[in-house]
């Protein structure tokens, strides 16, 4: 009852990984009712200095041949990126292995494809670790879940922007330095830019929305907006109304198609998502007869992540071991997506005014005109100018756009200083 096992990517997650099928063979054995045997770990640089030493032999820097070899039972995909990783684990589907992989980059972009090619082959592709690190999210979806008719998932799938964001609100600093302390404690990378600007959350979203409505969504479905312009005086503002903000994944299926975005939103302070601070992940999903749940935990980290991973090995084994072929886990039917700027959002707006008699009724009808509705309103005066802030009633992304638009152009507008999306109390 032994697998063999070939991981492809021996960094943080692989390195983690490989070390703990080297260490904890006997327990993972106890416990899962197999032997996992670790043949070999494929990195780019065989010289490269590394935390964890490794039997002679397991070390390559062929992943081809690791795919290729037949003592491999079971390809690990742990490099990261589109190329090579996504036709080494093609390669390894088409040939009868089943994959596992935490790889979300290559499961958005690619992953019908891919899961496809498991079909056809009668093996499993599994990515438990792609979004959320260690929370069991992927499975609950597809299998606990599939018989929900889940009408919201709402994630917050990137620890780098909730760490920064968490700074903000704690502490009152500046987008800048919150940035600064996360890379120096090695939650930002130097080029952050994947994060903030929710590239790498749009994946994660992609995927959730396609398992939970069984309707593909691509990561070039998504509309994304990062977090880079919050300012800390609004945090501030939004506090006193009783709001705070999370780089949020949203995906919701209202009836009338799926709709996948990621934005900078405010979020009730009592929401069950306002309690998940620092480098946390969650994923809050709603449903008619589940009503909420919420996953949460750490949602990276080479130990955690290798944790999800094995978890997909020991399944994989076992189906192997079983000898038969693996149903289908997930279908993917037609559906419709939804356009943006149908969905319905609500708004937080600061604007910096004239403070003299007619500027509000002229700001109301400007608003009204475009066919949003103000939900509150508080006035902050200064000598001749006053800051106005607003939430608005859900209506159409599209009707805001055209109001914010509108208010910018008003003479007595100096600025529309902020434009944060909100998510309306359930
Ligand atoms: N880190 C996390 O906490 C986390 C959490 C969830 C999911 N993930 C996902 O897990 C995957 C791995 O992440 P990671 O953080 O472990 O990445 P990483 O630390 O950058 O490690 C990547 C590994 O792949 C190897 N590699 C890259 N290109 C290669 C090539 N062409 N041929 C052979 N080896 C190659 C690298 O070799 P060298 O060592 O020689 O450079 C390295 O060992 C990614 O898809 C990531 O999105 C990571």
């Amino acid at each position: 009852m032994t697998v063999g096992v070939g991981i492809l990517g021996g960094g943080t997650v692989g390195g983690a990984l490989a070390h703990r099928l080297l260490t904890e063979r006997q327990a993972i054995a106890d416990k899962a009712g197999l032997s996992l045997d670790l043949r070999y770990l494929a990195v780019r640089e065989l010289g490269k200095p590394r935390p964890y030493a490794f039997p002679a032999g397991v070390l390559t820097d062929r992943p081809e041949d690791v795919v290729n070899d037949p003592s491999v039972n079971l390809v690990v995909e742990l490099m990261g990126g589109m190329e090579p990783a996504g036709d080494l684990v093609l390669q390894a589907l088409k040939s009868g292995k089943p994959v596992v992989t935490a790889n979300k980059e290559l499961v958005a972009a690619r992953g019908k494809e891919l899961i496809e090619a498991a079909e056809a082959s009668g093996v499993s592709l599994l990515f438990e670790a792609a979004v959320g690190g260690a929370i069991p999210i992927i499975r609950p979806l597809s299998e606990s879940l599939a018989g929900e008719r889940i009408s919201e998932v709402l994630g917050i799938v990137n620890g780098t922007t909730n760490y920064i964001l968490t700074q903000m609100c704690d502490n009152g600093a500046p987008y800048s330095s919150a940035l600064a302390k996360a890379q120096d404690l090695g939650y930002a990378e130097a080029d952050p830019t994947a994060d903030v600007s929710g590239g790498d959350a749009a994946s994660k979203a992609a995927i959730l929305a396609s398992l939970s409505f069984g309707t593909w969504v691509g990561s070039e479905d998504v509309y994304r907006e990062g977090i880079e312009d919050l300012l800390a005086i609004d945090i501030s503002y939004a506090a006193d109304l009783g709001y705070l903000p999370k780089l949020l994944a949203v995906a919701s299926d209202t009836g009338e198609g799926v709709s996948v975005r990621v934005h900078t939103t405010l979020i009730p302070s009592d929401h069950p998502l306002a309690t998940v601070r620092g480098s946390q992940n969650a994923v809050y999903v709603k449903g008619p007869d589940v009503d909420e749940l919420l996953f949460a935990g750490p949602g990276a980290g080479g130990d955690p992540t290798a944790t999800a991973v094995l978890g997909d090995i020991i399944t994989s084994s076992r189906e192997l071991l079983a000898g038969a072929q693996v149903p289908p886990r997930v279908r993917f039917g037609p559906g419709r997506l939804r356009a943006f700027e149908e969905v319905e959002t609500s708004w937080y707006l600061r604007l910096e005014v004239m403070d003299k008699p007619g500027v509000l009724a002229q700001i109301a009808a400007t608003i009204g005109g475009n066919a949003v509705s103000i939900e509150s309103m508080v006035q902050l005066g200064r000598d001749d100018e006053a800051t106005l802030l607003f939430i608005t009633h859900p209506s159409p992304e599209a009707d805001h756009r055209k109001a914010i638009a509108a208010l910018g152009e008003l003479d007595v507008v100096r600025q529309v200083a902020a434009a944060i999306r909100v998510l309306p109390p359930t």
